[in-house]
C-alpha cells in the first residue's frame, strides 16, 4: 500500500505541475493517515447487473488535495487494478466530499472490454476499475458471482447476490445486503431486463401472463429497487439513480417498447419525487448495442438497423460508460428527470 500510495503521489505532483495548480501536499507524504482513512461510501447498484459500488478513498484523492491546495484541485482516481493514475481533471469548485465517482473523465489508453459482454458488466467493470466497489445482482446467480470473481481478482473490490427485481422482497433483500456489505447506498444502476431470448408478438396477441411478467420486470424492476434504496440514499444526504431505457421507447417495438416509455415516464416522475432528497434520477436510452442477447434476440436484423444509423456501426457496451458514470457522478449534479440516447444517431427527438 504503501507504495502505492507513493506512486500515486509522484503521479499528482506530476499532473500538478502540468496543470499549473498551486502546490500542495503530496499524498504520497501522507501515507500513514491514507492507510489509517476509513472507506467513505458512494454505490452503485445495478440491478442486473447491477451493483453497488463502494468508492474507497485510498483510490481517491480529490478531496485531500482540496483540502490541501485551495481554490484549484486535481481530480484523480487510481485504478486498483492497474495500480496507476488514470485520470485527471480541473475544477473550479471543490467536488462534493459525500459522493466521488470521478464524473467525466478522459480515458487514457483504455482498451474496450469484450462486445461479447453485457451492457451491465460493463458497467460494473468501469465502476471497480475506477475504485470503486460493487455488489453485482442478477436473477442468473451464477453469472453475477463470475462478474465479481473477475472484478475481485483484477484488484476491484466486489460482491454478488441473486436478485429478482420484480420481486418487492428480492429487491429489498438487495438492498439490506448493500448496506449490510457497504455501509449505505448511494448509486443505482436499473439495467436488468428482459431482453435475450424474449418472445416477439404484438400487443394484441402476446401471452398475458408472459406480458405481465415481461412488464413487471422491464418496468416495475426499476421502481421496485428504486423504492428499496432509495431510503438509504436519503440517508446519506442524497444519491442518483440510472435507469436503462432504449431507443425502442420511440419505435415499434410492441411490449418491449412499451415498457422502456414506462422506464422514460418513471424517470422523469421518480426525478420529481426523489428531488428533495437529493437524489436524482436519469436514464440512458441505448440504440443496437453487441452483446450476446443482442445476438440472439436481433440476430440478422440488426443489418439493416446499422444502416438506419448516422454513425454506421453497432455500439459496443463501453460506448455507453461515459455516459453512465457522468450521471452517477457530482459533474452531473443539476441534470435529473432526463432521458439521455446514446444510439449511434438512431432516432430524432425533438
Ligand atoms: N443490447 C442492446 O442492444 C440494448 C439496447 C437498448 C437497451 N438495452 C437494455 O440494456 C439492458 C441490458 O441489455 P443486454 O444487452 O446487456 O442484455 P442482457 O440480457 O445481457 O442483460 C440483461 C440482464 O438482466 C438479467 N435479468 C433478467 N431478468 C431479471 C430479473 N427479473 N431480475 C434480475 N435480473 C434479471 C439477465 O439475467 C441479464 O443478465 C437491458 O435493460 C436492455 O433492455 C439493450
Amino acid at each position: 500500500m504503501a507504495d502505492l500510495v507513493k506512486q500515486v503521489g509522484r503521479r499528482i505532483e506530476e499532473l500538478r505541475y502540468r496543470l499549473r495548480l498551486p502546490a500542495v501536499e503530496c499524498p504520497a507524504r501522507r501515507a500513514g493517515q491514507l492507510t489509517r482513512h476509513k472507506p467513505r461510501l458512494a454505490h452503485v447498484w445495478l440491478p442486473s447487473v447491477t451493483s453497488f459500488v463502494l468508492h474507497d478513498p485510498q483510490c481517491s484523492f480529490d478531496r485531500r488535495i482540496c483540502d490541501l491546495g485551495g481554490s484549484a484541485h486535481v481530480s484523480g482516481q487510481l485504478s486498483k487494478a492497474g495500480g496507476r493514475l488514470r485520470s485527471v481533471g480541473r475544477a473550479s469548485d471543490p467536488p462534493s466530499p459525500r459522493r466521488e465517482l470521478p464524473g467525466v473523465l478522459r480515458r487514457q489508453g483504455r482498451s474496450r472490454t469484450g462486445a461479447a459482454q453485457g451492457i451491465g458488466e460493463a458497467y460494473v467493470t468501469a465502476l471497480a476499475a475506477r475504485g470503486s466497489s460493487v455488489l453485482v445482482a442478477d436473477l442468473n446467480a451464477e453469472l453475477a458471482a463470475a462478474v465479481a470473481a473477475k472484478i475481485v481478482a483484477d484488484g476491484g473490490k466486489a460482491a454478488a447476490v441473486r436478485v429478482d427485481v420484480s420481486d418487492p422482497d428480492s429487491a429489498k433483500a438487495m438492498a439490506e445486503l448493500a448496506a449490510e456489505t457497504f455501509g449505505g447506498i448511494d448509486l443505482l444502476v436499473n439495467n436488468a431486463a428482459i431482453y435475450g431470448d424474449m418472445e416477439f408478438s404484438s400487443l394484441t396477441n402476446v401471452d398475458w401472463a408472459y406480458y405481465r411478467r415481461f412488464m413487471s420486470v422491464n418496468m416495475d424492476g426499476a421502481l421496485l429497487c428504486s423504492r428499496a434504496c432509495f431510503t438509504s440514499m436519503r440517508k446519506r444526504g442524497g444519491g442518483a439513480i440510472v435507469n436503462q431505457s432504449s431507443t425502442a421507447a420511440w419505435l415499434y417495438s410492441s411490449f418491449y417498447g412499451l415498457a422502456k416509455a414506462g422506464v422514460n415516464s418513471l424517470t422523469q416522475q421518480l426525478a420529481h419525487e426523489l428531488g428533495g432528497m437529493n437524489i436524482r434520477v436519469n436514464a440512458i436510452a441505448p440504440g443496437p448495442i453487441d452483446t450476446a442477447a443482442t445476438r440472439r434476440t436481433v440476430g440478422e436484423m440488426i443489418s439493416p438497423i446499422i444502416e438506419g444509423l448516422a454513425i454506421k456501426r453497432i455500439g459496443v457496451p463501453d460506448d455507453l460508460v461515459g455516459m453512465c458514470l457522468f450521471l452517477l457522478s457530482d459533474e452531473a449534479r443539476w441534470v435529473t428527470g432526463q432521458i439521455f440516447n446514446v444510439d449511434g444517431g438512431q432516432v430524432f427527438r425533438s
